[in-house]
């Protein structure tokens, strides 16, 4: 990574007059104009130094060694440092990453994460919410990944609770077994018998009672019951894997034969961990049940085990970190990309278990994720308020599917022509590029901004062709293959091109391609998709504000035009490959 290389010249420059590089730190300027680089060591060090800035940073500036690397270095008021690049040096790697040598420094090789993410709940709707939390967790995933860390993808399934008692008693009461089977989307009718349950315990309190005693019978491990269970569980799982598929997730990515471990897989492993607990006087008895009552009443109490002895999500929670610690040993890092609204009790389940002695600080991370809001009133009027993410994927789908209409009109002037462009692989090729466009802007809508924020929905800003939308970056790619396609000659990027008259957006790009890596760092060190997004989406205005301005097959001469379709290889392989992370495939054509 060019940044490292310049990092330790100037350590090294720090190092001959014997100042500290401990506090060296370089980043982009907020101008391009003034390098590619800047630093403040000297405003740092000019106060236990006793020397004025700008004297001190031209001593640092006159100790760096110029070179291949850094071609020029200078000092800027009050005290800044200014470095640029030798543009031998930005064209070379131009053309590592136009043959695809994508060099990623892989930082966190030997680390073990554990990305738990999605999260579903049997025989209820696969929300938004979870939409959101298999997104980013995927891309989180990836990052990790991608910067050398071993991964480890779970599912934590909500298939076990009390709610389960309450199912099968309505699937009992009300329900047709048969019916449930042959309907289309059984879950449907799961929920509606669920809410049913609800509706009717308001008027007859006595049906909680009864919603126990069948939350029992699976506890005790009743068949009928058991059987009710397992099938509701098949019945979600047919729904989930067809959603799963349509996001694009691999679902034989996640442990546990694809399935994760759910809740129920800690049953019979959650009464060690309450021994363990008591023993260690962390868990405490008030009124027939155990709390974990934190010092100086940090958090509210967390209760494990209740009154009348049942066990908790939170019972849950703690077996199941108990069981990854064991597998996947002790030094694993453990990630929950959850909504924020279980921000407290995240806090209250970490701090027991260091109070267990279990983990250490920075062990255990929730990613949390904000709430979806929509502006559109049909999707929020939706009785209970929920929002299935199945109708959100119809409604993406045929609004992409005018997008893609609408862009072959405008580029390549005639419809017919678009059209019969994707009926190359038939109709469904057509479909199958619409479904791209849709996921991909749903993605990246997701992706683009602080996984904490609220997000109010707007469709118009999700595939808005020409703003930070997915379909903008898709259809940069398409650009860039399209320029490509056309070119009579294959590209052959030279690293030792002369570095003839670069031109502005030239330049400009190769600077943003040279800080890809960095950027992929950033972004997975602070667990933050929308740094990775950010970089794309100038990117890709970059590209296509050269790509108004300059003419690329028909250049003036052959030296020229092979520059010009390097950058935009290179630029269609970062492109590409940034994509991918984010879980967002590309199209060839749009
Ligand atoms: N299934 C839960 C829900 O839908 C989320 C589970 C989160 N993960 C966990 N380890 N508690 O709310």
């Amino acid at each position: 990574m060019l940044k490292d290389k310049i990092h330790i010249i100037i350590a090294q420059a720090l190092e001959e007059l014997n100042l500290p590089s401990d506090k060296l730190a370089i980043s982009p300027p907020n101008n391009e104009n003034f390098g590619d680089y800047a630093t403040n060591i000297a405003l740092q060090l000019a106060k236990s130094e006793k020397k004025n800035p700008m004297v001190l940073a031209q001593h640092i500036v006159d100790a760096i060694k110029t070179g291949d690397v850094i071609e020029k270095a200078e000092v800027m008021n009050p005290g800044f440092i200014n470095i640029h690049i030798g543009k031998n040096k930005l064209i070379e790697n131009l053309s590592q990453i136009a043959i695809n040598k994508i060099e990623i420094p892989q930082v966190n090789s030997g680390k073990k994460i554990i990305v738990e993410y999605s999260n579903p709940n049997i025989a209820k709707p696969f929300t938004v919410g979870h939409l959101r939390s298999t997104i980013i967790g995927d891309t989180i995933a990836n990052l990790f990944e991608s910067t050398g860390a071993t991964i480890y993808r779970d599912n934590h399934l909500g298939d076990w609770g009390t709610q389960f008692g309450k199912l099968i008693y309505a699937i009992k009461e009300w329900g047709n077994e048969e019916e449930i089977k042959g309907a289309e989307n059984p879950v449907k009718i799961l929920v509606e018998l669920y809410v049913k349950f609800h509706t009717e315990a308001e008027k007859n309190p006595d049906l909680e009672i009864e919603g126990r005693k069948w939350f029992k019978k699976l506890e005790d491990g009743d068949e009928e019951v058991r059987r009710l269970w397992k099938q509701s569980i098949e019945w979600s799982w047919t729904e989930f894997d067809r959603l799963y598929k349509q996001l694009g997730i691999k679902t034989e990515d996640f442990e546990n034969n694809g399935r994760g471990y759910g809740e129920s897989y800690f049953e019979d492993k959650m009464d060690p961990i309450i021994k363990e607990l008591k023993d260690k006087k962390i868990l405490q008895e008030s009124k027939g049940a155990w709390l974990v009552f934190f010092p100086d009443e940090k958090f509210p109490p967390m209760m494990l085990v209740k009154q009348d002895g049942a066990t908790l999500y939170a019972t849950r929670d703690l077996a199941t970190d108990k069981f990854r610690l064991n597998k996947y040993g002790k030094d694993v890092i453990i990630i929950n990309e959850v909504g924020a609204e279980q921000s407290l009790y995240f806090q209250q389940l970490y701090e027991v278990e260091k109070m267990a002695g279990w983990v250490t600080d920075g062990q255990r991370i929730h990613i949390k994720h904000g709430m979806f809001r929509f502006k559109d009133s049909k999707m929020s009027t939706r009785k209970g308020n929920t929002i299935w993410l199945e109708d959100v994927l119809e409604e993406a789908i045929k609004r992409a599917h005018e997008i893609a209409m609408e862009v072959g009109i405008k580029e390549q002037g005639d419809i017919s022509m678009i059209k019969s462009s994707h009926i190359i692989g038939g109709e469904s090729k057509r479909e199958e590029v619409t479904y791209k466009i849709a996921i991909g802007a749903l993605k990246w809508n997701d992706l683009k901004r602080s996984a904490h924020m609220d997000i109010v929905f707007d469709w118009d800003e999700l595939l808005n062709m020409q703003g930070n939308s997915g379909p903008y970056v898709q259809y940069t790619y398409v650009r860039c293959k399209s320029v490509l396609g056309k070119a009579d000659n294959p590209v052959i990027p030279d690293p030792d091109r002369e570095s003839r008259e670069i031109n502005e957006e030239e330049l400009s790009l190769i600077r943003s391609l040279s800080k890809y890596p960095e950027t992929i760092l950033e972004s997975t060190q602070n667990f933050a998709p929308n740094y990775l997004c950010l970089y794309l989406y100038d990117l890709s205005q970059k590209y296509n504000l050269f790509y108004q301005k300059h003419k690329i097959l028909k250049a003036e001469d052959d030296e020229i035009i092979q520059m010009r379709l390097t950058i935009t290889k290179a630029v269609a392989n970062v492109l590409s490959h940034g994509l991918t992370l984010l879980g967002i495939e590309t199209v060839e054509k749009m």
